[in-house]
């Protein structure tokens, strides 16, 4: 089956071909980053009508770089949710749309399953059971993964995402929108030893995440350090971001382990944008590998939002049986357990 899937619940428009035998075929993405930059975050107005203007141009170009025709495609995924309403519409009414022209099926995905099935797309996938950690800039999950659509939630944030605390912390360091891949260069230039920050909620037993108290420390620290004009040097703020990175990746190493011997399994997914970090990845290999266990992540350009993973997804749903009635469907909040099983 040749699934077209289409990703429009944040700032990015995805849009890509998966066929359930020859892989994926074609892939495009437009980000707005340039747009929100300005604002210093994602203005959701704005984004709606950004994908507005994009998504049915991308369409085309897809469908034209997998070298098909509109009627070659069997089947259109959208994101339903979660995310920003108003870019969700966008995605959900030009993909019911065109299954009704197209006289196809449509199927509208969970977001967050679109993450925690990238890694799908790689040459050498996971295998089914396994854990999966989801770090976005909405989510910070722990998810034990029997099949397709059986998850079980371990654990979550109480507070701010992963994602999102990157993105402050970013901001509060005067680094551009998106803070994420900002603070991880910034704290490459910067020392380890410097600065120790907390590892929020791991001293007590459990696999839930707090960030908004370390997001307070870094706060402080960056108060305690200003000159008199509330500046930082350039050395300090790469040491900040340094710490700072330090300790959220510690602290999601102690949850994945963690998560690990509680479920008694030995796979590790990590998947959602701020699974592209490099510290993060290279941490969890070392710690994954010291329990025989397997680490499995997404190419970086599949961590963070696009339309493969969606395609890949709905795919999997459409070839299921899995459809939706006329209606389209848009939740901005929606439980990933609620899902129903392959
Ligand atoms: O999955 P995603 O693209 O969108 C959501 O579903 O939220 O994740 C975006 C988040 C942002 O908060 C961004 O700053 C973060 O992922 N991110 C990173 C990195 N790349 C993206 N965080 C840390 N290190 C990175 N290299
Ligand atoms: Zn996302």
């Amino acid at each position: 089956m040749r699934v077209l899937g289409i990703e429009t619940s944040c700032d990015e428009t995805g849009v890509a071909i998966y066929d359930s035998e020859q892989g994926l075929l074609a892939d495009c993405l437009y980000s707005q980053v340039d747009i929100h930059a300005q604002y210093g975050g994602v203005i959701p107005e704005l984004a709606s009508r950004d994908h507005i203007r994009k998504t049915l141009p991308l369409v085309k170009e897809v469908i034209e770089k997998a070298k098909l025709q509109a009627g070659d495609i069997g089947g259109v995924a959208y994101t339903a949710g979660p995310g920003l309403i108003g870019a969700l519409l966008v995605g959900a009414s030009v993909g019911r749309s065109l299954g009704m022209g197209w006289n196809v099926p449509t199927i509208g995905v969970h977001h967050m399953e679109g993450h925690l099935l990238a890694p799908m797309l790689e040459s050498s996938p996971p295998e089914f059971p396994f854990v999966a950690l989801l770090v976005s800039g909405g989510h910070t999950q722990l998810v034990q993964v029997k099949t397709i659509g059986d998850y079980t939630l371990l654990g979550e944030s109480l507070d701010d995402a992963a994602g999102e605390a990157f993105d402050k912390v970013g901001k509060m360091l005067g680094l551009p929108y998106p803070g994420g891949p900002n603070v991880a260069t910034e704290a490459e230039l910067g020392d380890a030893d410097r600065f120790h920050f907390p590892r929020p909620m791991t001293n007590r037993p459990g696999l839930d995440f707090s960030f908004s108290g370390l997001k307070t420390f870094v706060r402080n620290t960056i108060s305690e350090q200003s000159d008199g004009n509330g500046n930082l040097d350039d050395q300090t703020r790469a040491d900040i971001a340094r710490a700072f990175e330090e300790a959220v990746v510690a602290t999601l190493i102690i949850k994945c382990r963690r998560a690990l011997e509680q479920t008694g399994l030995k796979t590790l997914v990590i998947a959602g944008g701020v699974s592209a970090n490099s510290r993060l990845r290279a941490r969890l290999q070392e710690a994954v590998s010291k329990a025989q266990g397997e680490l499995f992540y997404a190419q970086a350009k599949y961590c963070t939002d696009n339309g493969a993973m969606i395609a890949y997804a709905g795919c999997q749903r459409l070839m299921a049986g899995q459809k939706d009635d006329l209606s389209i469907i848009a939740k901005p909040r929606w439980s990933l357990e609620s899902l129903p099983a392959l």
